[in-house]
């Protein structure tokens, strides 16, 4: 299956604890959908730091990501919307550009644990 456009994002936040993913699955620089919750987060690892995001783009509350999981992130470090193009700075979700405005990426607090992202 290709990339295609996402569909509504999924705004319920995981609980402490909960495993993301794994940071092997999350190549220095690179984002992508969690494995928790049908991809609801989106992680993002550049310069060393691994940050996570609710998988909505603040715009129209469709999904960061493609329908394989991959998401935007240009090489200077900001995460794209497919669907309008808003582009959002990947270390600290607020918006850098397009139709999303003011309103920037709801932060999900993440730590890496033997290997795990983890919520919390
Ligand atoms: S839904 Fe993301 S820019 Fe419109």
């Amino acid at each position: 299956m290709g990339d295609q456009c996402p569909g509504r994002g999924v705004s319920q936040a995981p609980t402490a604890g909960t495993i993301l993913g794994k940071l092997s699955d999350l190549p220095d620089p690179s984002a992508r959908a969690s494995d928790w919750n049908d991809g609801a987060v989106i992680l993002v690892h550049r310069n060393g730091v691994v940050t996570a995001w609710m998988n909505e783009c603040p715009h129209a509350q469709l999904r960061l990501s493609l329908t394989s999981g991959k998401v935007l992130l240009h090489k200077d470090g900001f995460i794209v919307c497919p669907i309008h193009g808003a582009s959002f700075e990947s270390e600290s979700g607020a918006c850098a550009g397009g139709p999303a405005g003011d309103d920037g990426l709801t932060a999900v607090v993440v730590r890496v644990v033997s290997g795990d992202v983890v919520a919390g």
